[in-house]
């Protein structure tokens, strides 16, 4: 694996790291949870230039700048509603942390942090949810573009405690 990964537990919108991830849904104009700490921090810009986006699809992966953010980027990625686990759920979430890792690689970013993606109002289960963003981490660092720093930012720290489990058991 070339490069490293890294896991904290904090508000993602403190984060200097080149990007930041949204986990946003699918209008691209904001709402609660990490979404709404994301553009609270980098101010009206932000909802000014996702209006221009036109939305995402859940999977989806779009670019901004970071505005009042102390990260340059952000990365707004629609991870799935979970239902029962029988709606390719597992392969949307994937989709959000492969789809935001080349677009990052598009824009030169070296390093970028995630939320627990689809884990708060999007109801996926934390546990299910980490193995799919440790092997997405994991597959990306086997390869050879940037980023090569990527953290997964925790809000809460049972939800650190799972991702610190799991870093340590696929170590
Ligand atoms: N920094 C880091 N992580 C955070 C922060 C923050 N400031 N605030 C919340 N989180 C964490 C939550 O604790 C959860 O672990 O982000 C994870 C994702 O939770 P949500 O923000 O609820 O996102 P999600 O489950 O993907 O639901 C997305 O909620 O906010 C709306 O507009 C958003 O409709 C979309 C939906």
């Amino acid at each position: 694996m070339n490069g490293e990964i890294e896991l904290i537990r904090g508000d993602i919108t403190t984060l200097g790291c080149d990007a930041i991830v949204n986990a946003a849904n699918s209008s691209l104009l904001g709402g609660g949870g990490v979404d709404g700490a994301i553009h609270r921090v980098a101010g009206p810009e932000l909802l000014a230039e996702c209006r221009a986006l036109g939305g995402c699809e859940p999977g989806g992966a779009k670019l901004t700048a970071g505005y009042r953010l102390p990260a340059r980027f952000v990365i707004h990625t629609v991870g799935p509603i979970f239902g029962d686990g029988t709606a390719d759920e597992d392969e949307t979430l994937r989709d959000c942390y492969a789809n935001s890792l080349a677009l990052a690689a598009s824009a030169g970013i070296e390093s970028i942090a995630f939320p627990a993606i689809s884990t708060g109002a999007y109801g996926f289960p934390i546990e299910r949810a980490t193995r799919i963003a440790i092997a997405a981490a994991k597959r990306w660092l086997d390869g050879e573009r940037p980023p090569r720093r990527i953290i997964f930012c925790c809000f809460s720290e049972t939800d650190r405690q799972v991702y610190a489990r799991l870093l340590g058991d696929s170590a």
